[in-house]
Formats: C-alpha cells, structure tokens, sequence
C-alpha cells in the first residue's frame, strides 16, 4: 500500500513500484517454500524415527539363546506404534502351540499384522510380555529368534534377481541347485515356472535392471515358494492369496496346509474360506481380541465371525 501510494504521489517510479510488486512476490513464493520444506522435515523425522527404531532393535544387546519353539505365549500384550496415541493391539492374551494353525480375521486396520509382528519379534510389545517357550522374548538373541521363524508378508518384496535366487534368499546357508528348486515349486503346485516356458529357474526378474515382470500373483507364489524353502517352526501367512485368482488360490489351499503343518501357524485372511484348515480363529476389533475359538464354536457364538461367514457366503448364493 505504502509503494502505491508513493508511485501516486511519484515520490517512486511506476517501474521501482513493479520491481517492488515482483519481489513482495517471490519472497511470498520463497516464504511459502521454506513453509512446506518445514512440514517435510517432519515428515522424514517421523519415517526415520520408525528406521531408527528398527536399527535400534538390531543394535540392543540381546545375549540369551532361544531353547524351545513349542509356543508362543502372550501376556497382556499391547502395541502403539510410534508417535501414535492408541494402541493397534490392545491387551491380548492367547498360546500359540506348536502343530496349531490359528487364522486371524477382522476388518481392515483391526491389528491383524501388527499382531503377527509381534509374534515374529519383529516389533516388541508397549505393554505386556511375550514368551517363547519359557524365555521371555526380549531377552532372546535376534539371531536365534529369527533364525526358526519364515513368514509371507503383504507386501512381498520382488527381488531383482534370477527366480531361483528369489527362492534361496531366505536360507542363504544353503543355496539351491536349479533341480532342487524344481521340486520345491512341483511340490507346493506352483506352475508358472518350467524349463520348458519362457520362465525358468534362471530367468532374470525385475524390470528395474531390464529382467522379466511377472504378474502380481506369480511374485506373490514366489513369496511362498521364498518362505518354504526355510526350515521354520513359526510361520507367519499374511495374506498369502491376496494377489490370486480363486482357482489358484483353490489350487494353494493344501500347500498352505502344509506349510503350517507341524509349526506354530498365523495365517492371516479376509477370505473365511482359508480359515478352512486352521485348528482355531482369532477375531480383532479395533486391536482387541473380541473372539476366539474353533469355526464351530465361533459360528454358534454368532457374534463378528458369524457374520463374516454369512455375508461372504451369501456372495456365493444364488
Ligand atoms: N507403521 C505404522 N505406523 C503407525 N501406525 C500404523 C503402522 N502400521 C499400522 N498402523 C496402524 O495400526 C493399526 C493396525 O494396523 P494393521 O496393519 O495391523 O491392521 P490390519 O488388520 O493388518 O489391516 P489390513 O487388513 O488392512 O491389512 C491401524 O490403525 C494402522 O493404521
Ligand atoms: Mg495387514
């Protein structure tokens, strides 16, 4: 305002008002800037929070060897991630046994994949204590916690690397011969890759680096191929058909079957029809544990899961 008055008064010239004009401009641009970059710091310094939380784990002195993998015993277990007010797994209590498969089921945010961090220590409870066997997780070496333990995540990774070696990464003491693996994926009844294909053992994958895509649902087969090929006493199954069409998924329900069989099983699922084969369902609720039992018991309850089997077996109803 003071500018225009002074160009009216001609005190300045029209020009030095324009000048003046085009930089309150890009001051307000640089300001506006400077603003935005603040609100990204803070962003990053949530994310590597996070990171160095992770790091953080890795780096604590844990000295203890794990004895026994026969269960997995949760005490007043609860979960917040960091910088969060509430709890994504609130105040569970429940024993993983060893040769049980427990399918966890509930809407989507309901805790069902934090819950299965926990049991895979890959996060540590807020509240509450978690024992395998009889040591208490935290006190137990990453090395020996990790090391009986395989899992199928939802976000699978898709390594830029030939498919065999996307199956042999998970136990890189022993790397697979092309046969072997062969045998591995015949066994499980995966299909896609044969030596008489265009994707063999070998075959490069990974766009990124000028190797093969595959359809979502082949990476998602060559996850579970991934977590097979470990010798495992917990197995975690977060989703694992997601990415499949129902016939494949059909198809995969008896090698599911047998990926659990004589483990500590978590499969996770939004379709009931894979809870099939599970000796026990768990229900989350906003993080709580709001059911728990076998499909039977749970039927006749005829609370959440009831209604989950209802409604998708509906679907399927003429
Ligand atoms: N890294 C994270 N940081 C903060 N909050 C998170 C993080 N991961 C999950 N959450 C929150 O924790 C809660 C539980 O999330 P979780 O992923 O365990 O649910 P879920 O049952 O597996 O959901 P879905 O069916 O969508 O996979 C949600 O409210 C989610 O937003
Ligand atoms: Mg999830």
């Amino acid at each position: 305002m003071l500018c225009v008055y002074l160009a009216l008064s001609k005190k300045i010239s029209i020009a030095d008002l324009g000048a003046v004009i085009v930089l309150i401009g890009q001051f307000l641009q640089n300001f506006t800037n400077f603003i935005n970059q603040i609100n990204g710091i803070h962003g990053e310094a949530l994310s590597v929070h996070s990171a160095m939380g992770y790091f953080g784990l890795l780096a604590e002195k844990r000295e203890k060897t794990l004895h026994s993998v026969d269960t997995v015993n949760f005490k007043n277990v609860s979960y917040a991630y960091p910088e969060e007010e509430t709890s994504a797994v609130k105040n569970i209590s429940i024993t993983l046994k060893k040769g049980e498969t427990i399918a966890v089921v509930g809407k989507n945010g309901s805790g069902k994949s934090t819950l299965s961090k926990l049991v895979l220590g890959l996060i540590n409870p807020t509240n509450g204590e978690i024992k395998i066997g009889n040591d208490p997780m935290c006190d137990v070496s990453y090395e020996t916690l990790y090391k009986p333990a395989t899992a199928v995540f939802q976000d699978y990774v898709h390594y830029a690397m030939s498919v065999k070696d996307n199956i042999s990464i998970s136990n890189c003491e022993s790397p697979l011969k092309a046969d072997d693996a062969c045998q591995l994926l015949k066994n499980l009844g995966i299909t896609f890759v044969d030596e008489n294909s265009n994707i063999t053992m070998q075959t490069e994958l990974g766009v990124e680096f000028g190797g093969v895509d595959l359809f979502g649902g082949q990476w998602q087969q060559l996850a579970i191929a991934r977590a097979a090929y470990r010798e495992a006493k917990i197995i975690v199954l977060d989703e694992p058909s997601s990415a499949l069409d129902p016939l494949r998924e059909a198809e995969l329900y008896d090698t599911f079957k047998k990926l659990c069989e004589n483990k500590i099983g978590i499969i996770i699922t939004h379709r009931l029809g894979m809870c099939m084969f599970a000796d026990k369902v768990l229900v989350l609720d906003d993080g709580e544990m709001v059911e728990f039992g076998t499909k039977e018991e749970l039927l006749k309850n005829n609370g959440i899961y009831a209604r989950m089997f209802q409604l998708q077996q509906g679907l399927y109803a003429e």
